[in-house]
């Protein structure tokens, strides 16, 4: 990772979000990772990782070390684990143990993929219950969305929110705008913009700030910040880097031990890609 962060300083961010991605569908098993083959459909083309989901050549260079020095002991699904862990502690952010023994699966669901991960124009409730439906609570999710401290989107994604909504600085939205063409104009869907513009190569809590500055980049992000709930939490957080970073911490342990496949229901895969 310290490798790859050094080409590349975002691919912390994509690793950390392929971690998150492949927790949500039916449990961190690597399943993010196979690729589509005529006769197997992945979940790279589910619609929240096309065009999205990278950093699939980082954890094929880490599997291919860890195989050389000790083959068929680590999985890939652990890989991605550890390999999210240590994106954050090398940007900046807490560090934590991370429980290990997952097996990889046999199979991927791009349905799941669909309907389980939250999209960018979600609600404060929806948020809510697509992650208690993975067993973490509110306070979970609004310390996980800290993880969008660190990052780049793409205008596809935030262009309602910059076009249409009230609730967002203006001076922002025309910052925004300036790069990312509206509707009308057909361009522009893969320009990029930083998701935390204070620091976003940092892992600190400079997203909870943009949140009280009504600099969310994605709907869903202010509606963390929108008169509901989880305003006190994230004003917290944009205070108090520690109280973000233990909360953090602990959901993301939470979160990688959402239904581990354990025994003979998984396998240690060869290459991370494809099942053995
Ligand atoms: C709360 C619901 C969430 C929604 C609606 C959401 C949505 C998104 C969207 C739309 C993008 C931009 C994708 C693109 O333009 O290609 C993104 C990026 C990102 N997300 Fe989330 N996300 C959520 C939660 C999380 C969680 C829980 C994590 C990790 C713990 C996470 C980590 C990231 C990271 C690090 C990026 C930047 C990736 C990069 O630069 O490659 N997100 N998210």
């Amino acid at each position: 990772m310290r490798q790859a962060l050094v080409k590349e300083p975002r691919m912390g961010a994509s690793i950390l979000r392929l971690f998150f991605h492949d927790c949500f569908v039916n449990g961190c098993d690597a399943s993010v990772l196979l690729d589509d083959t005529p006769t197997f459909t992945g979940e790279k083309n589910a619609l929240p990782n096309q065009n999205s989901a990278r950093g699939f050549d980082v954890i094929d260079t880490i599997k291919s070390n860890v195989e050389a020095a000790c083959s068929g002991t680590v999985s890939c699904a652990d890989i991605l684990a550890l390999a999210a862990r240590t994106s954050v502690f090398l940007l900046g952010g807490p560090s934590w143990i991370v429980p290990l023994g997952r097996m990889d699966a046999k199979i991927a669901s791009q349905n799941a993929a669909n309907t389980n991960l939250p999209p960018p124009f979600a609600n404060l409730s929806t948020l809510i219950s697509s992650f208690a439906a993975q067993g973490l609570n509110a306070r979970d999710m609004t310390a996980l969305s800290g993880a969008h401290t660190i990052g780049q989107a793409r205008c596809t994604t935030f262009r309602d929110h910059i076009y249409n909504d009230t609730n967002i600085d203006p001076s922002f939205a025309t910052l925004r705008k300036s790069t990312c063409p509206g509707p009308a104009s057909g361009t522009g869907d893969d320009n990029l913009a930083p998701i935390d513009i204070l620091s976003p190569n940092r892992f600190d809590n400079a997203y909870f700030q943009d949140l009280v500055n009504r600099r969310g980049l994605f709907h869903s992000d202010q509606e963390l910040f929108n008169g509901g709930s989880q305003d006190r939490l994230v004003r917290l957080y944009s205070l108090n880097f520690a109280a973000f970073a233990i909360d953090f911490a602990n959901a993301m342990v939470k979160m990688g031990n959402i239904s581990p496949l354990t025994g003979s229901s998984g396998e240690i895969r060869k290459n991370c890609r494809i099942i053995n």
